[in-house]
């Protein structure tokens, strides 16, 4: 499933989920993404200093999974440049087959506030929707923009936990738990 839309005159954005051997192709795009958003300060697992060759190694591992059907891939190309990306965890205890978990939505800063991450949210939702699951669950640093964006797209926040994570340098952070039912 894909989704060609024209974000002004002369740009197009297409999202779509990768198979696996297009997330192994599309790997330096992939890890360039997220080597920028650890580099802009997003606290999404990683602390710096964070290398090209170490957001790739993510990417492989992510690809092993792809592979085995634990989980989506979907990612954003804007004039056919990989601009961002997000997952949805499918693979979860047997008491909750019914149940994903959204993972990594990132965009480069250069793509930003154009309306990506809501396009990719928005077929995630739909490609989980079609794998099934009816309840989906997310987290996300407080206070930043993704809290307004899972708000905005009919997300029930949960919660706070203070000091949840950290940030790239080190510096402690809180989550906002968000879940949605499909
Ligand atoms: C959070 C993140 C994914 C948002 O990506 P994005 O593509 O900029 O998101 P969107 O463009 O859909 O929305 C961002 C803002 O741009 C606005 N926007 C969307 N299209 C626009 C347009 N054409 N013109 C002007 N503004 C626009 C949205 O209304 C939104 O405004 P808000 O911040 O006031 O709510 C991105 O900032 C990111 O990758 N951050 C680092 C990683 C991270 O924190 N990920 C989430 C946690 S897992």
């Amino acid at each position: 499933m894909q989704d060609l839309i024209p974000m002004s005159a002369t740009e197009q954005v297409e999202i779509r989920r990768l198979g696996v051997s297009e997330v192994r192709a599309q790997l330096d795009g992939l890890a360039a993404v997220l080597v920028d958003c650890v580099a802009g300060g997003a606290s999404v697992s990683y602390l710096a200093p964070f290398s090209h060759e170490q957001a790739r190694g993510v990417f492989e591992a992510v690809a092993v999974e792809v592979e085995q059907g634990r989980r989506l891939l979907l990612a954003a190309f804007a004039n056919g440049d990989l601009v961002g990306t997000v997952q949805v965890i499918l693979a979860l205890p047997p008491n909750q087959p019914h149940r994903g978990e959204i993972a990594k939505l990132l965009v480069h800063r250069s793509a930003r506030k154009r309306g990506i991450a809501q396009l990719l949210m928005e077929q995630a939702e739909s490609e989980a929707r079609a794998a099934g699951k009816t309840l989906l669950v997310l987290d996300t640093v407080t206070g930043d923009e993704a809290e307004r964006l899972y708000t905005r797209l009919g997300w029930t926040r949960v919660g706070v936990i203070p000091g949840y994570a950290l940030y790239p340098d080190g510096r402690p952070c809180d989550t906002t738990v968000f879940w949605k039912a499909l």
